[in-house]
């Protein structure tokens, strides 16, 4: 009976693990997100560009999560036109993972 109970133990164990990767996944690809904000945002967001340099530092999660509700209100809306829905998310993982307030505050050089 004990043994039983062991192995249905297990077998949640992983079910949930899984649901956690797919979760993960869903919430976008940090990695790819800093490529894409280098490559989309920084062109104007760095020290001598056109607007005033913006690293995932400096801002707090909950100024990200602002950001992100109201992109039709930013100087920018057109430039992130160009991102695609999943491009999005990937850069919100990225910016959102390495606020001021995150566990590891980045800047980008
Ligand atoms: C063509 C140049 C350009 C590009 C590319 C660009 N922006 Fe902007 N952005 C601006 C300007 C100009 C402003 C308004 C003035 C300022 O904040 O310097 C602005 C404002 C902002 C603001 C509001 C200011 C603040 O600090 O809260 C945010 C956030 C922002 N941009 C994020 C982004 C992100 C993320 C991207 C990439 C998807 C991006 N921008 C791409 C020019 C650009």
């Amino acid at each position: 009976m004990l043994k039983r109970i062991g192995s249905v133990l297990i077998i949640l164990f992983f079910v949930f693990a899984a649901i956690g990767i797919v979760m993960a996944a869903d919430k976008g690809n940090a990695r790819k997100g800093k490529y894409l904000f280098r490559k989309n945002c920084r062109t104007c967001h760095c020290e001598d560009g056109s607007a005033k340099p913006l690293s995932p530092i400096d801002k707090t999660q909950a100024q990200w999560d602002e950001v992100f509700k109201s992109i039709d209100k930013l100087s920018c809306t057109k430039e992130w036109a160009k991102l695609s829905e999943k491009d999005r998310n990937d850069m919100y993982a990225h910016l959102w993972g390495h606020a001021f307030d995150s566990p590891s505050p980045a800047k980008c050089k």
